[in-house]
Protein backbone atom coordinates (compact mmCIF):
# COMPACT_ATOMS: atom_id res chain seq x y z
CA UNK A 1 0.00 0.00 0.00
CA UNK A 2 1.30 3.25 -0.84
CA UNK A 3 1.99 5.98 2.01
CA UNK A 4 1.03 9.09 1.35
CA UNK A 5 3.31 11.92 2.86
CA UNK A 6 1.68 14.18 5.28
CA UNK A 7 3.21 16.50 8.37
CA UNK A 8 1.10 14.44 10.74
CA UNK A 9 3.05 11.03 9.65
CA UNK A 10 6.65 12.53 8.54
CA UNK A 11 8.61 11.94 11.76
CA UNK A 12 7.02 8.77 11.81
CA UNK A 13 8.24 7.94 8.57
CA UNK A 14 11.91 9.18 9.38
CA UNK A 15 12.59 7.78 12.10
CA UNK A 16 11.45 4.16 10.91
CA UNK A 17 13.63 5.12 7.87
CA UNK A 18 16.27 5.39 10.81
CA UNK A 19 16.57 9.02 9.51
CA UNK A 20 15.90 10.19 12.77
CA UNK A 21 15.91 8.83 16.61
CA UNK A 22 12.65 9.03 18.93
CA UNK A 23 15.03 11.06 21.08
CA UNK A 24 15.83 13.36 18.18
CA UNK A 25 12.31 14.21 17.44
CA UNK A 26 11.01 17.14 15.56
CA UNK A 27 10.65 20.61 16.35
CA UNK A 28 8.58 21.67 13.53
CA UNK A 29 7.39 20.93 10.24
CA UNK A 30 6.58 23.27 7.49
CA UNK A 31 5.64 22.73 3.54
CA UNK A 32 7.78 25.05 1.08
CA UNK A 33 6.03 27.56 -1.20
CA UNK A 34 3.65 25.14 -3.14
CA UNK A 35 4.91 25.71 -6.82
CA UNK A 36 6.19 22.61 -7.14
CA UNK A 37 4.44 19.77 -8.68
CA UNK A 38 5.34 17.61 -6.04
CA UNK A 39 4.55 17.37 -2.62
CA UNK A 40 7.62 19.25 -0.11
CA UNK A 41 7.76 19.35 3.35
CA UNK A 42 10.68 20.82 5.13
CA UNK A 43 11.41 18.94 8.60
CA UNK A 44 13.56 20.59 11.34
CA UNK A 45 15.30 18.24 13.73
CA UNK A 46 16.14 19.51 17.46
CA UNK A 47 19.79 19.39 16.42
CA UNK A 48 19.26 22.43 13.95
CA UNK A 49 19.41 19.59 11.21
CA UNK A 50 16.87 20.46 8.67
CA UNK A 51 15.61 17.23 5.87
CA UNK A 52 13.55 18.26 2.67
CA UNK A 53 11.22 15.48 2.57
CA UNK A 54 9.68 15.44 -1.36
CA UNK A 55 7.25 12.79 -2.45
CA UNK A 56 6.42 12.50 -5.99
CA UNK A 57 2.67 12.65 -6.37
CA UNK A 58 1.98 12.05 -10.19
CA UNK A 59 1.37 8.06 -10.63
CA UNK A 60 3.74 5.77 -12.86
CA UNK A 61 1.46 3.42 -13.99
CA UNK A 62 2.82 4.14 -17.15
CA UNK A 63 6.02 2.76 -17.01
CA UNK A 64 7.70 5.47 -17.38
CA UNK A 65 11.03 5.97 -14.79
CA UNK A 66 10.45 8.11 -11.28
CA UNK A 67 11.94 11.24 -11.94
CA UNK A 68 13.68 10.96 -7.95
CA UNK A 69 14.84 7.31 -9.40
CA UNK A 70 17.38 9.61 -11.63
CA UNK A 71 18.51 11.67 -8.48
CA UNK A 72 19.23 8.90 -6.26
CA UNK A 73 20.47 7.22 -9.03
CA UNK A 74 23.50 10.12 -9.50
CA UNK A 75 23.70 10.01 -5.93
CA UNK A 76 25.25 6.71 -5.98
CA UNK A 77 27.03 7.51 -9.39
CA UNK A 78 28.90 10.31 -6.50
CA UNK A 79 29.42 7.63 -4.07
CA UNK A 80 31.08 5.10 -6.54
CA UNK A 81 33.43 7.75 -8.46
CA UNK A 82 34.54 10.24 -5.40
CA UNK A 83 36.72 11.86 -8.30
CA UNK A 84 33.02 14.17 -8.82
CA UNK A 85 31.52 13.56 -5.33
CA UNK A 86 34.98 15.98 -4.46
CA UNK A 87 33.39 18.32 -6.28
CA UNK A 88 31.86 19.99 -3.56
CA UNK A 89 29.39 22.25 -5.06
CA UNK A 90 28.04 19.08 -6.72
CA UNK A 91 28.25 17.19 -3.61
CA UNK A 92 25.10 14.84 -2.93
CA UNK A 93 22.51 15.98 -0.50
CA UNK A 94 20.45 12.85 -0.88
CA UNK A 95 19.97 10.59 2.69
CA UNK A 96 16.90 8.20 1.11
CA UNK A 97 14.90 6.84 -1.58
CA UNK A 98 12.05 4.71 -1.34
CA UNK A 99 10.85 4.00 -4.69
CA UNK A 100 8.51 2.31 -3.76
CA UNK A 101 6.70 5.43 -2.27
CA UNK A 102 8.20 7.43 -4.38
CA UNK A 103 10.07 9.66 -1.77
CA UNK A 104 13.14 11.33 -2.17
CA UNK A 105 14.99 12.55 1.51
CA UNK A 106 17.52 15.65 0.71
CA UNK A 107 19.56 17.07 3.74
CA UNK A 108 18.60 21.02 3.24
CA UNK A 109 20.94 23.66 3.11
CA UNK A 110 19.69 26.36 5.61
CA UNK A 111 22.86 28.95 4.67
CA UNK A 112 22.23 28.51 1.16
CA UNK A 113 19.38 30.60 -0.65
CA UNK A 114 18.25 29.70 -4.60
CA UNK A 115 20.22 31.96 -6.55
CA UNK A 116 17.33 33.45 -8.93
CA UNK A 117 15.56 34.23 -5.57
CA UNK A 118 19.24 36.08 -4.64
CA UNK A 119 19.57 37.90 -7.92
CA UNK A 120 15.70 39.43 -7.74
CA UNK A 121 15.96 40.84 -4.27
CA UNK A 122 19.62 42.42 -4.28
CA UNK A 123 20.22 43.33 -8.15
CA UNK A 124 23.43 41.99 -7.49
CA UNK A 125 25.14 40.24 -10.14
CA UNK A 126 28.79 39.34 -9.20
CA UNK A 127 31.32 37.95 -11.32
CA UNK A 128 32.78 35.63 -8.45
CA UNK A 129 29.37 33.57 -8.07
CA UNK A 130 28.85 33.43 -11.57
CA UNK A 131 32.24 32.29 -12.31
CA UNK A 132 32.00 29.60 -9.67
CA UNK A 133 29.00 28.22 -11.65
CA UNK A 134 31.18 28.21 -14.59
CA UNK A 135 33.91 26.49 -12.61
CA UNK A 136 32.01 23.88 -11.06
CA UNK A 137 30.33 22.95 -14.15
CA UNK A 138 33.37 22.57 -16.60
CA UNK A 139 34.59 20.26 -13.15
CA UNK A 140 31.42 17.94 -14.01
CA UNK A 141 31.50 18.14 -17.68
CA UNK A 142 35.19 17.73 -17.31
CA UNK A 143 36.22 15.08 -15.07
CA UNK A 144 32.95 12.71 -17.12
CA UNK A 145 33.88 13.93 -20.58
CA UNK A 146 34.19 10.67 -22.68
CA UNK A 147 34.09 8.69 -20.14
CA UNK A 148 32.68 5.34 -20.71
CA UNK A 149 32.34 3.96 -17.00
CA UNK A 150 29.97 6.96 -16.31
CA UNK A 151 28.05 6.81 -19.24
CA UNK A 152 27.72 2.94 -18.43
CA UNK A 153 26.66 3.52 -14.92
CA UNK A 154 23.72 5.98 -15.75
CA UNK A 155 22.61 3.15 -18.85
CA UNK A 156 22.49 -0.07 -16.58
CA UNK A 157 22.27 0.86 -12.86
CA UNK A 158 21.44 -1.45 -10.43
CA UNK A 159 21.73 -4.70 -11.03
CA UNK A 160 22.28 -4.79 -14.81
CA UNK A 161 18.27 -3.35 -15.48
CA UNK A 162 18.34 -0.75 -18.08
CA UNK A 163 17.08 2.01 -16.42
CA UNK A 164 18.01 4.86 -18.63
CA UNK A 165 16.84 5.76 -21.99
CA UNK A 166 18.83 8.61 -23.71
CA UNK A 167 17.35 11.79 -24.00
CA UNK A 168 18.34 14.28 -26.35
CA UNK A 169 16.02 17.69 -25.39
CA UNK A 170 16.61 19.61 -28.84
CA UNK A 171 13.08 18.41 -29.74
CA UNK A 172 11.64 21.60 -30.37
CA UNK A 173 8.05 21.99 -29.18
CA UNK A 174 5.95 18.81 -29.31
CA UNK A 175 3.28 18.47 -32.73
CA UNK A 176 0.19 20.66 -32.38
CA UNK A 177 -3.27 18.68 -32.07
CA UNK A 178 -6.83 19.41 -32.40
CA UNK A 179 -6.61 19.12 -28.52
CA UNK A 180 -4.36 22.12 -27.73
CA UNK A 181 -7.91 24.48 -28.28
CA UNK A 182 -9.08 23.32 -25.20
CA UNK A 183 -6.02 22.94 -23.06
CA UNK A 184 -4.05 26.54 -23.95
CA UNK A 185 -5.77 29.71 -23.90
CA UNK A 186 -6.93 31.34 -26.85
CA UNK A 187 -3.61 34.08 -26.66
CA UNK A 188 -1.05 30.95 -26.46
CA UNK A 189 -2.14 29.26 -29.62
CA UNK A 190 -0.49 32.85 -30.90
CA UNK A 191 3.07 30.98 -29.45
CA UNK A 192 2.10 28.10 -31.54
CA UNK A 193 0.65 29.28 -34.67
CA UNK A 194 4.58 31.58 -34.94
CA UNK A 195 6.02 29.03 -33.73
CA UNK A 196 4.81 26.72 -36.86
CA UNK A 197 4.89 29.70 -39.04
CA UNK A 198 8.78 30.24 -38.82
CA UNK A 199 10.67 27.62 -41.01
CA UNK A 200 13.74 28.86 -40.60
CA UNK A 201 13.29 28.35 -36.70
CA UNK A 202 12.21 24.63 -36.93
CA UNK A 203 15.51 23.76 -39.15
CA UNK A 204 17.86 25.59 -36.81
CA UNK A 205 16.13 23.15 -33.72
CA UNK A 206 16.65 20.07 -36.44
CA UNK A 207 20.09 20.44 -37.11
CA UNK A 208 20.88 21.20 -33.39
CA UNK A 209 19.24 17.73 -32.80
CA UNK A 210 20.93 16.00 -35.89
CA UNK A 211 24.06 17.46 -34.38
CA UNK A 212 23.16 16.33 -31.04
CA UNK A 213 26.64 15.18 -29.30
CA UNK A 214 26.63 13.28 -26.20
CA UNK A 215 29.56 13.12 -24.41
CA UNK A 216 29.90 13.81 -20.55
CA UNK A 217 27.47 14.02 -17.57
CA UNK A 218 24.89 16.70 -17.66
CA UNK A 219 22.58 18.23 -15.17
CA UNK A 220 19.87 19.11 -17.85
CA UNK A 221 17.72 21.59 -15.84
CA UNK A 222 20.49 24.33 -15.17
CA UNK A 223 17.61 27.07 -14.01
CA UNK A 224 19.00 29.67 -11.80
CA UNK A 225 16.04 28.26 -8.77
CA UNK A 226 18.60 24.66 -9.04
CA UNK A 227 21.38 26.95 -7.84
CA UNK A 228 22.16 28.04 -4.37
CA UNK A 229 24.18 30.35 -3.52
CA UNK A 230 25.58 30.70 0.10
CA UNK A 231 24.61 33.25 2.28
CA UNK A 232 28.09 34.40 3.26
CA UNK A 233 29.68 34.01 -0.28
CA UNK A 234 31.12 37.58 0.01
CA UNK A 235 33.60 35.95 2.84
CA UNK A 236 34.12 32.60 1.22
CA UNK A 237 36.71 31.56 -1.01
CA UNK A 238 34.94 28.07 -1.83
CA UNK A 239 32.03 26.60 -2.38
CA UNK A 240 29.45 29.93 -3.06
CA UNK A 241 27.61 28.05 -4.76
CA UNK A 242 25.58 24.19 -4.70
CA UNK A 243 24.12 22.60 -8.02
CA UNK A 244 21.13 20.99 -6.87
CA UNK A 245 17.87 18.81 -8.33
CA UNK A 246 19.12 16.47 -10.15
CA UNK A 247 16.14 15.11 -11.43
CA UNK A 248 17.06 15.33 -15.04
CA UNK A 249 20.69 14.49 -14.81
CA UNK A 250 21.96 12.25 -18.06
CA UNK A 251 24.21 11.55 -20.26
CA UNK A 252 24.47 14.60 -22.60
CA UNK A 253 25.57 17.71 -24.48
CA UNK A 254 27.53 20.05 -22.45
CA UNK A 255 26.30 22.98 -24.73
CA UNK A 256 22.64 22.08 -23.33
CA UNK A 257 23.80 22.96 -19.93
CA UNK A 258 25.29 26.21 -20.89
CA UNK A 259 22.60 27.21 -23.39
CA UNK A 260 20.15 26.63 -20.26
CA UNK A 261 22.07 28.86 -17.71
CA UNK A 262 22.84 31.56 -20.54
CA UNK A 263 19.05 31.49 -21.41
CA UNK A 264 18.44 32.01 -17.47
CA UNK A 265 20.32 35.19 -17.12
CA UNK A 266 18.83 36.31 -20.48
CA UNK A 267 15.26 35.92 -18.93
CA UNK A 268 15.93 38.31 -15.98
CA UNK A 269 16.47 41.15 -18.91
CA UNK A 270 12.96 39.81 -20.45
CA UNK A 271 11.03 39.17 -18.05
CA UNK A 272 11.73 43.52 -17.17
CA UNK A 273 10.64 44.55 -20.49
CA UNK A 274 8.87 47.45 -21.10
CA UNK A 275 6.11 45.86 -23.25
CA UNK A 276 3.35 47.66 -25.01
CA UNK A 277 1.64 47.77 -27.97
CA UNK A 278 2.59 51.40 -29.37
CA UNK A 279 6.42 50.28 -29.02
CA UNK A 280 8.88 48.41 -31.55
CA UNK A 281 10.41 45.35 -29.93
CA UNK A 282 13.97 47.27 -30.57
CA UNK A 283 12.56 49.65 -28.31
CA UNK A 284 11.14 47.00 -25.39
CA UNK A 285 14.53 45.61 -25.40
CA UNK A 286 16.44 48.63 -24.75
CA UNK A 287 13.93 49.89 -21.54
CA UNK A 288 14.30 46.84 -19.77
CA UNK A 289 14.58 47.34 -16.17
CA UNK A 290 17.32 45.16 -15.96
CA UNK A 291 19.09 45.85 -19.33
CA UNK A 292 21.50 43.27 -20.90
CA UNK A 293 24.84 45.40 -20.08
CA UNK A 294 23.49 44.72 -16.48
CA UNK A 295 23.54 40.97 -16.70
CA UNK A 296 26.73 40.37 -19.07
CA UNK A 297 29.67 40.71 -16.93
CA UNK A 298 28.07 37.60 -15.66
CA UNK A 299 27.18 36.01 -18.48
CA UNK A 300 30.91 36.66 -20.05
CA UNK A 301 32.43 35.39 -16.69
CA UNK A 302 30.60 32.35 -16.38
CA UNK A 303 31.76 31.48 -19.73
CA UNK A 304 34.91 32.23 -19.79
CA UNK A 305 35.33 30.50 -16.32
CA UNK A 306 33.66 27.31 -17.75
CA UNK A 307 36.55 27.55 -20.62
CA UNK A 308 39.41 27.92 -18.74
CA UNK A 309 38.17 25.21 -16.55
CA UNK A 310 37.41 22.93 -19.88
CA UNK A 311 39.07 23.95 -22.44
CA UNK A 312 39.17 20.64 -24.41
CA UNK A 313 35.72 21.03 -25.50
CA UNK A 314 36.74 23.33 -27.71
CA UNK A 315 39.12 21.18 -29.89
CA UNK A 316 36.25 18.58 -29.46
CA UNK A 317 33.77 21.23 -30.90
CA UNK A 318 35.33 23.91 -33.08
CA UNK A 319 31.35 25.80 -32.98
CA UNK A 320 30.68 25.14 -29.13
CA UNK A 321 30.18 28.38 -28.58
CA UNK A 322 27.52 28.70 -31.35
CA UNK A 323 25.43 26.19 -30.06
CA UNK A 324 25.40 27.47 -26.56
CA UNK A 325 23.86 30.50 -28.08
CA UNK A 326 21.54 27.96 -29.94
CA UNK A 327 20.51 26.42 -26.75
CA UNK A 328 19.79 29.40 -24.94
CA UNK A 329 17.25 30.35 -27.60
CA UNK A 330 15.89 26.92 -27.21
CA UNK A 331 16.05 26.96 -23.63
CA UNK A 332 14.21 30.14 -23.86
CA UNK A 333 11.35 28.88 -26.03
CA UNK A 334 10.91 25.71 -23.41
CA UNK A 335 10.17 28.51 -21.01
CA UNK A 336 7.63 30.48 -22.74
CA UNK A 337 6.09 26.78 -23.06
CA UNK A 338 6.08 25.72 -19.58
CA UNK A 339 4.76 29.18 -18.35
CA UNK A 340 2.31 28.80 -20.39
CA UNK A 341 1.34 24.88 -19.37
CA UNK A 342 1.22 26.12 -15.82
CA UNK A 343 0.05 29.43 -15.72
CA UNK A 344 -2.01 29.38 -18.71
CA UNK A 345 -0.69 32.70 -20.10
CA UNK A 346 1.30 33.86 -22.72
CA UNK A 347 1.94 37.94 -23.36
CA UNK A 348 3.73 40.61 -25.06
CA UNK A 349 6.74 39.87 -23.04
CA UNK A 350 6.94 36.34 -24.71
CA UNK A 351 6.28 37.10 -28.00
CA UNK A 352 9.46 39.45 -27.34
CA UNK A 353 11.22 36.66 -25.90
CA UNK A 354 10.15 34.05 -28.70
CA UNK A 355 11.41 36.67 -31.42
CA UNK A 356 14.57 37.04 -29.17
CA UNK A 357 14.87 32.98 -28.92
CA UNK A 358 14.20 32.49 -32.75
CA UNK A 359 17.10 35.03 -33.67
CA UNK A 360 19.08 33.10 -31.28
CA UNK A 361 18.74 29.72 -33.03
CA UNK A 362 19.13 31.21 -36.39
CA UNK A 363 21.38 33.64 -36.31
CA UNK A 364 24.05 32.66 -33.64
CA UNK A 365 27.00 34.48 -34.95
CA UNK A 366 25.11 37.33 -34.45
CA UNK A 367 23.59 36.18 -31.16
CA UNK A 368 26.70 35.48 -29.40
CA UNK A 369 27.75 39.54 -30.38
CA UNK A 370 24.33 39.64 -28.44
CA UNK A 371 24.30 37.97 -25.83
CA UNK A 372 28.15 38.73 -24.71
CA UNK A 373 28.26 42.69 -26.01
CA UNK A 374 31.74 41.22 -27.87
CA UNK A 375 32.71 38.82 -30.59
CA UNK A 376 33.76 35.55 -30.14
CA UNK A 377 37.71 35.73 -30.26
CA UNK A 378 37.01 38.82 -27.56
CA UNK A 379 35.63 35.98 -25.20
CA UNK A 380 38.00 33.75 -26.10
CA UNK A 381 41.06 36.14 -25.68
CA UNK A 382 42.11 35.31 -21.65
CA UNK A 383 40.87 31.73 -22.28
CA UNK A 384 43.76 31.33 -25.54
CA UNK A 385 46.69 33.34 -23.38
CA UNK A 386 46.36 30.52 -20.84
CA UNK A 387 45.53 27.98 -23.02
CA UNK A 388 46.79 26.75 -26.98
CA UNK A 389 43.43 26.97 -28.75
CA UNK A 390 41.97 26.17 -31.87
CA UNK A 391 42.37 29.12 -34.75
CA UNK A 392 39.00 30.77 -34.93
CA UNK A 393 37.73 31.28 -38.14
CA UNK A 394 38.54 34.97 -39.76
CA UNK A 395 36.23 37.05 -37.91
CA UNK A 396 32.50 38.47 -40.00
CA UNK A 397 31.62 42.27 -39.67
CA UNK A 398 28.77 41.04 -37.40
CA UNK A 399 25.63 43.54 -36.27
CA UNK A 400 23.61 42.95 -33.25
CA UNK A 401 20.49 40.46 -34.25
CA UNK A 402 17.49 41.38 -31.89
CA UNK A 403 16.87 44.03 -33.96
CA UNK A 404 14.40 42.77 -36.68
CA UNK A 405 11.41 45.27 -37.00
CA UNK A 406 9.15 43.07 -35.45
CA UNK A 407 5.53 44.65 -34.12
CA UNK A 408 4.45 43.61 -30.59
CA UNK A 409 0.29 42.38 -30.84
CA UNK A 410 -1.95 44.81 -31.11
CA UNK A 411 -0.27 46.89 -32.98
N1 LIG B 1 18.94 20.68 -0.26
C1 LIG B 1 18.41 21.89 -0.36
N2 LIG B 1 18.87 22.89 0.43
C2 LIG B 1 18.30 24.11 0.37
N3 LIG B 1 17.26 24.43 -0.42
C3 LIG B 1 16.78 23.47 -1.22
C4 LIG B 1 17.31 22.16 -1.22
N4 LIG B 1 16.62 21.42 -2.10
C5 LIG B 1 15.68 22.24 -2.61
N5 LIG B 1 15.76 23.47 -2.08
C6 LIG B 1 14.89 24.61 -2.37
O1 LIG B 1 13.60 24.12 -2.72
C7 LIG B 1 13.30 24.44 -4.09
C8 LIG B 1 12.58 23.30 -4.76
O2 LIG B 1 13.34 22.13 -4.74
P1 LIG B 1 13.56 21.21 -6.02
O3 LIG B 1 14.40 21.94 -7.00
O4 LIG B 1 14.04 19.90 -5.56
O5 LIG B 1 12.10 20.99 -6.54
P2 LIG B 1 11.30 21.68 -7.75
O6 LIG B 1 12.23 22.31 -8.70
O7 LIG B 1 10.24 22.51 -7.17
O8 LIG B 1 10.72 20.52 -8.50
P3 LIG B 1 9.78 19.38 -8.10
O9 LIG B 1 8.55 19.65 -8.87
O10 LIG B 1 10.52 18.21 -8.57
O11 LIG B 1 9.57 19.33 -6.62
C9 LIG B 1 14.64 24.75 -4.71
O12 LIG B 1 14.51 25.63 -5.81
C10 LIG B 1 15.41 25.38 -3.55
O13 LIG B 1 15.04 26.73 -3.37
MG1 LIG C 1 14.10 22.67 -8.93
Amino acid sequence: MVLSLSSQNVIQYLQDAGLCSSEDGASKESELPDRSKNFNLLVNLVDNRKLLVKQERSNHHDGTPHEFFNEWLFHQLLQQFPVIGNISAIASLVLHFDEENSILVRNYLSDYQELRNFYQKTDIFADDIASAIGTTLAGLHRATFNGREYRDFMATAPAGQFRYHFYNPAQGIESIAPEIFGMVPTEALQFYTLYQRYESLESAIADLAYEWNPCCLTHNDLKLNNILVHSRWQQLDNCLVRLIDWKACAWGDPAFDLGTLLASYLEIWLSSLVVDSTLELEESLRLAVIPLEVLQPSILALTRSYLNAFPMILDYRHDFILRVIQFAGLALIYQIQDKIKCRKDFDNADMCMLQVAKNLLTMPEQGVQTVFGITQPEILKPVAKVHKLPQPEREKQLVRLYYEKTRLRGC
